[in-house]
């Protein structure tokens, strides 16, 4: 971790996002174009993790959420996923240092149990490393899918519906977002995409109701910190009506 936010002009005091989520994407296409396994794309994508956690860290946006592993992505050639979770384990174990001196706390969102048992474990020791920490939120959305966690979220409020602890009348917008993964998560303000795809692959489906998009063609691991914060300067002047006139 190197180069400092004061090192760039840029006005820190007005309209930053508060959560930023990203779906990092284009790391195979980065390999492809090298004619490399798709897996140094991987290896490579870590860098721009580190990049861009140390930015927003710097920059004190509270919240960072990074898809990292999608419901769909189980669906890729099992030597990918294999070697997907050997790097994700290891970025863990190497970053639990980096994230306690700077005060990140970890969090997983997905469906956990899918994982294999010994990533299971190195979230576990990492969220526990970092439980105390009152810094940032460094937010993984692992073996996540946004119709998976509304189909739990569901299911989480019928128990209750069913045991009495709710009435079906007092089910409003805020009873289904304390029952997602994202429970306590304020909704991103700010969603990037790289690679240039448009679509959103299943992510946050209900969190991203209005945040403001921006798609970059750039693959995710030639993804800078400059320009991460030019797409905050352009997310600056946007002007956020949320169905009103401004
Ligand atoms: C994103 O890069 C990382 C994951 C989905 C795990 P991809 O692996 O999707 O890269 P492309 O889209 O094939 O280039
Ligand atoms: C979305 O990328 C998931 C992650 C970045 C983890 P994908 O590469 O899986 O999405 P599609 O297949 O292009 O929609
Ligand atoms: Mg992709």
């Amino acid at each position: 971790m190197s180069s400092k936010a004061s090192n760039v002009e840029y006005s820190v005091d007005d309209k930053l996002p508060r959560h930023v989520a990203i779906i990092m994407d284009g790391n195979g296409r980065w390999a492809k174009k090298r004619l490399l396994n798709r897996v140094k794309g991987h290896e490579k994508g870590v860098e721009a993790v580190r990049r861009i956690v140390e930015a927003c860290r710097e920059l004190h946006i509270s919240v960072l959420t990074l898809y990292a592993f999608s419901t769909e992505n189980w669906q890729r050639p099992q030597s990918e996923v294999k070697a997907l979770m050997g790097l994700l384990k290891r970025f863990l174990v190497e970053e639990t240092p980096e994230l306690s001196k700077n005060n990140i706390r970890l969090n997983v969102i997905g469906q956990l149990h899918r994982l294999p048992e010994d990533v299971r474990a190195t979230i576990d020791q990492v969220r526990e490393a970092t439980a105390v920490n009152s810094g940032m939120l460094l937010n993984l959305a692992l073996s996540y899918g946004g119709r998976t966690e509304i189909t739990d979220m569901v299911r989480a409020v019928a128990v209750k519906v069913a045991s009495g602890d709710i009435a079906p009348e007092d089910i409003d917008e805020s009873v289904v977002a304390d029952h997602l993964y994202t429970a306590g998560i304020q909704d991103p303000d700010l969603m990037i995409r790289t690679s240039g795809e448009m679509r959103i692959s299943n992510f946050l489906l209900w969190q991203l109701a209005y945040s403001e998009i921006f798609v970059t063609p750039t693959l995710w691991p030639d993804f800078t910190r400059e320009e991460f914060l030019t797409i905050l300067q352009d997310y600056q002047r946007r002007d956020r009506r949320f169905g009103r006139v401004s």
